[in-house]
C-alpha cells in the first residue's frame, strides 16, 4: 500500500489484499502464541465506539486512513476503513523494521514503551494539512499503540482534526490506547474509537461497516 512518500486513494473495488496475505504468514505463524498469552489480558473489556458519538458531515470531509501493522490485521481493518469511506491511505513503516521472532519484539516493544522510545519512520506523511478525519490505527501491544504510532502521532500537526483511533488486539481491547492518542495530541478532537480482534479481521468488513455508518464516513 505504500509508494514512495506519496499517499495513495484506492480505487473502489481494488484492495490491497496480497500485501495482507504477505503479512498474515508471520500472523499465522504466531497465532498460537497470541491467543495463549493475550487471551489472559481479557479483563479489559473490548472497545466499543461510544454511540454518543458526534456524527460527521461526511460531505465536507477528507479522510486519510493512517496505520501501522506488524503482522497484517491492522492493514486489513485499514483496507476495509480506506474502501467504505473513499479516503487516502499512509502506512506507517519503521525505518527500522522489527525483526520477524515474535518473542525479541515482544521483549524490544516491552521495552520501548517503557522508555517511551519513538522510533525513526522510513517517511513522514505529506500533505496532512489537506485532510479533516485521521484514522489511526495500531495493533494494541503492551496495552497500547506500537511505538512508530507514537512517533507518527509526535511528529505530525493534528491541531483542528479529528482523529479515530483504531486498534487490532488479542484480549486488551484498546488498553490505553485513545488516552495515549489524546496526551499526545491534545489540540485535535479526538473520538472514543474502536478495538477489533485480530484473530477475526477477515470477518470484520460489517462490523467496520457499521460503525463508519454510526459515524457517517462510508462514502
Ligand atoms: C509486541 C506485541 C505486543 C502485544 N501486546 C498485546 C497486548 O498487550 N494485548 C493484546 O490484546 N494483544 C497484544 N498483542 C497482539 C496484537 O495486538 C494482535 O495480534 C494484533 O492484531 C496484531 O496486529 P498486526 O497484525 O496489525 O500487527 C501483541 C503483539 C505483539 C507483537
Amino acid at each position: 500500500m505504500m509508494n514512495g512518500d506519496m499517499c495513495i486513494k484506492p480505487e473502489k473495488g481494488i484492495n490491497a489484499m496480497k500485501y495482507v496475505e504477505d503479512m498474515n504468514a508471520i500472523s499465522r505463524r504466531n497465532a498460537v502464541k497470541l491467543f495463549g498469552l493475550w487471551g489472559l489480558a481479557a479483563l479489559i473489556a473490548e472497545g466499543k465506539a461510544s454511540v454518543c458519538e458526534p456524527q460527521a458531515d461526511r460531505q465536507r470531509k477528507k479522510i486519510l486512513v493512517a496505520y501501522y501493522s506488524y503482522s497484517g490485521n491492522t492493514a486489513k481493518i485499514a483496507d476495509y476503513i480506506a474502501e467504505m469511506s473513499e479516503a487516502a491511505v499512509f502506512e506507517i513503516v519503521p525505518l527500522v523494521p522489527y525483526a520477524n521472532d515474535y518473542d525479541a519484539v515482544v521483549s524490544q516493544a516491552r521495552n520501548e514503551i517503557g522508555k517511551g522510545y519513538k522510533p525513526r519512520l522510513k517517511m513522514e506523511v505529506k500533505g496532512i494539512e489537506e485532510y479533516d478525519v485521521v484514522f489511526v490505527g495500531s495493533p494494541c501491544w503492551w496495552a497500547t499503540m506500537a511505538p512508530p504510532v507514537s512517533t507518527f502521532l509526535s511528529e505530525s500537526r493534528f491541531s483542528g482534526k479529528m482523529i479515530v483511533p483504531f486498534m487490532t488486539h488479542e484480549g486488551s481491547g484498546l488498553g490505553r490506547y485513545v488516552d495515549d492518542v489524546r496526551r499526545l495530541c491534545p489540540d485535535a478532537r479526538v473520538l472514543d474509537g474502536r478495538a477489533f480482534r485480530g484473530r477475526s479481521v477477515g470477518a470484520a468488513k460489517d462490523e467496520v461497516e457499521s460503525w463508519l455508518s454510526e459515524l457517517s464516513f462510508n462514502g
